[in-house]
């Protein structure tokens, strides 16, 4: 029998399937682009030559931002945005259209989380994710496809999903909704703004850790031990080729991909099957309930 070695590993850190000077003289905005898998798309937009604008809240993400992208030789603009307000958004373009340029190509990477279950979310935990994932999403895509439009000019979207707008996401009730609204608002956008040049995509990581997961993200990756045999590729992703895909996916070379959400997970989310390993529910507070009272809500 064949031994399993599951999916090669990926060139290394620094290579590009795309030519140098790829994206020389276009800006690149990329929400939440100081940490993670944004500051990782952000640098792969950094090493073929384009110039980086990265909005998020907080200081210290932006000034990280700046060394690695700094690092990497391109102009870098980092500008404190909260995506959940419009008229952040319009400020944080804005200062990049000072700055560089109207930026033609927008990643909407910024997106929010935490591990709940669902019934112990309050309003504002709801909230909170859903207008960082999805509100923020739509204000940046507007705001971008606004100036294009008025100024006749082309532009490329990637918005950055989550496997779980497919499938929903036990324990990420708020987040998996909202991903699975950035899934359908990638369609209808880039329908509507087709015509106009506006390309629109959505691109999904899969298993991708890295060293700036927020602690209750991260814990709850860590409970999952042997993570690289859970997957059917025997391993986990690089933050490096949802870069490439990113870059990919902006590129003249993928001109005619509009409103497709590309899945970059080693078909981790394809693995379902009727046997799945035996569900064990979370140990849920006591709350009694009268066997008479449930009797009275069935039909
Ligand atoms: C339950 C929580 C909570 C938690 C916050 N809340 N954290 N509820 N469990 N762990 C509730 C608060 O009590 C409050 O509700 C409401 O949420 C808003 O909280 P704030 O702290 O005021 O919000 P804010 O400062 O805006 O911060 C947003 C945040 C924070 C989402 C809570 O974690 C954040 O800034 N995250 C950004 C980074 C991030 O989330 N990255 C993950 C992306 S990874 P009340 O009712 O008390 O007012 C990802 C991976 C997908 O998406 C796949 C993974 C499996
Ligand atoms: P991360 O490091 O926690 O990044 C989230 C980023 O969003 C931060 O830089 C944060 O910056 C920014 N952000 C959050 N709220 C914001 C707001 N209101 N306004 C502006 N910026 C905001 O997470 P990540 O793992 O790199 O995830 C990046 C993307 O990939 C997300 O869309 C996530 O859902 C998706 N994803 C990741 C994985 C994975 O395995 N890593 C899997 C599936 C999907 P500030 O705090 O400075 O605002």
């Amino acid at each position: 029998m064949t031994d399993t070695i599951g999916l090669p590993q990926p060139p290394a850190l620094g290579a590009s399937a795309l030519p140098a000077g790829t994206y020389d003289g276009t800006v690149v905005l990329v929400t939440g682009g100081g940490t993670g898998l944004g500051k990782a798309i952000a640098s792969e937009f950094a090493r073929l030559g384009a110039d980086l604008v990265v909005a998020s809240r907080k200081p210290e993400h932006l000034a990280a931002a700046e060394e690695a992208l700094g690092a990497l030789g391109g102009r870098v603009l980092t500008v404190g945005c909260d995506i959940r307000d419009a008229e952040q958004v319009a400020a944080a373009f804005d200062a990049a259209t000072e700055a560089f340029g109207l930026p033609s190509v927008l990643i909407n990477n910024a997106a929010a989380n935490f591990p709940s279950p669902a019934e112990d979310l309050s309003p504002n935990a709801w909230r909170t994710v859903v207008d960082i994932t999805l509100t923020g999403t739509y204000l940046c895509a507007r705001e971008l496809a606004r100036r294009h439009l008025a100024a006749g000019t082309p532009a490329s979207i990637v918005n950055v999903g989550a496997s779980y707008a497919w499938t929903g996401g036990p324990g990420f009730a708020h987040s998996a909704a909202a991903k699975a609204g950035v899934k359908n608002l990638t369609e209808t956008l880039a329908v509507e703004w087709g015509p106009y040049g506006i390309q629109v995509n959505g691109l999904v990581p899969g298993l991708v850790p890295h060293e700036d997961m927020t602690a209750d993200i991260r814990e709850n990756l860590d409970r999952n031990e042997g993570k690289a045999r859970s997957q059917p590729a025997y391993r986990i992703g690089h933050p490096r080729e949802l870069g490439w895909a990113a870059t990919f996916l902006a590129s003249p070379y993928g001109r005619f991909i509009s409103g497709h959400t590309l899945v970059v997970d080693g078909a981790n989310w394809q693995r379902r099957h009727l046997t799945n390993p035996e569900v064990t529910p979370r140990a849920r507070p006591a709350r009694p309930r009268p066997l008479r009272a449930l009797r009275h809500r069935r039909p």
